[in-house]
């Protein structure tokens, strides 16, 4: 049985957007950047972010309440946490809270609407299409990039280590973002070369990037849209959270593009959160909301095989990895 929810906590959770927004601010303003090179007074602070001193002094209050910032002597300083809202710091949470306390925030905020319609409450807020918008706003997209490379650094390793490239001669990684898991399997297999195929921005932003600049030797950087085109050659197409991006019918004509590029001995790689149906774990209905706003789902095991099985796969293969993500390979059929 799951445990009683105390009022007190559901209290907290019923107010949990100012903390989200309070946060978001503090993000947005770049405070604990401001911060980094010594502490500062409300003023000085107010006169770099170009705010309101006595609204500024209102919102470190709390921003100080919940341990990201403290002050001593008038003067504000960073706390160990801090660290995590610097734009560049190592294991920096900055993106999520960018991007969180923005569209998702608002998107969430049309949940009731979504809830009754069936829609998608991003494109009913923002006015387009998750992707679209953030090829339009080329800024948020690279935050978007930026937040999918933080949300896995710490499983990315076990994501390459739970499956046998040993057969692999060249990765496709479809929708692939940044390109941090073609990153780590090239780095793991140095036999091995890569395809990292995405909108023409995204693989532009990819290439480009720091990330990429020394690395781009066994790595080819293909643009265009995966609902016409996936590129031929791979012997190992991967799809990571990109199926649960898109209903059962966009699926099924991705899965087909796939198929169309792939050979009779081609695999396809499925990475995904696969939360068994009824399973006790709030993030698995978090994240399932979030994808929800953007017009997707997340699906059990049984639900990504009936949809793999339909759209002509077969000998499917499950391999858990870690506690939130699994992997299931796929042949033609
Ligand atoms: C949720 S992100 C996943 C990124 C990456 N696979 C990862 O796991 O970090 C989905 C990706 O699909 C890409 N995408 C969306 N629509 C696309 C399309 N029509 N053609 C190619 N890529 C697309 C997006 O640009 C984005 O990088």
């Amino acid at each position: 049985m799951r445990p009683q929810l105390p009022p007190e906590q559901l209290s907290m959770m019923i107010m949990g957007y100012c903390f989200t927004q309070a946060i978001a601010c503090a993000a947005h303003l770049e405070i604990a950047d401001q911060l980094a090179s010594g502490p500062r007074t409300a003023v000085e602070l107010a006169e770099l972010t170009r705010c309101s001193t006595a609204h500024l002094r209102r919102l470190m209050r709390v921003l100080c309440d919940i341990g990201l910032f403290e002050e001593k002597d008038s003067r504000y300083n960073l706390t160990p946490a801090a660290e995590y809202l610097r734009k560049d710091s190592e294991g920096t949470l900055w993106p999520l809270a960018a991007f969180h306390g923005d569209e998702m925030y608002r998107a969430f905020g049309g949940l009731l609407d979504n809830v009754r319609s069936g829609g998608a409450a991003w494109e009913a807020i923002t006015g387009a299409p998750v992707w679209q918008h953030l090829l339009e706003h080329p800024d948020r997209g690279a935050i978007f990039d930026r937040m999918m490379r933080l949300n896995h650094r710490h499983d990315v390793q076990a994501m390459v280590q739970a499956y046998d490239f040993s057969a692999v001669r060249v990765a496709v990684d479809i929708g692939g973002g940044d390109g941090s898991l073609l990153q780590e399997i090239l780095t793991t297999h140095a036999s091995l070369s890569g395809i990292l195929f995405d909108t023409a921005a995204v693989v532009e932003r990819a290439r480009t990037s720091a990330a990429w600049r020394a690395n781009t030797a066994r790595c080819e950087f293909v643009s265009g849209d995966f609902f016409e085109r996936i590129p031929a050659g791979g012997d190992l197409y991967i799809l990571r959270h990109v199926l649960h991006d898109w209903d059962d019918s966009q699926c099924a004509d991705l899965l087909g593009r796939c198929r169309q590029a792939m050979t009779r001995d081609a695999r396809l790689l499925v990475i995904e959160s696969m939360p068994d149906a009824g399973q006790d774990d709030v993030w698995a209905g978090i994240s399932d909301l979030g994808v929800m706003v953007l017009g997707g789902q997340e699906r059990t095991l049984s639900e990504y095989e009936r949809l793999l099985g339909q759209a002509g796969y077969a000998q499917m293969r499950y391999i858990p990895c870690t506690p939130r993500f699994s992997l299931l390979e796929a042949r033609l059929a």
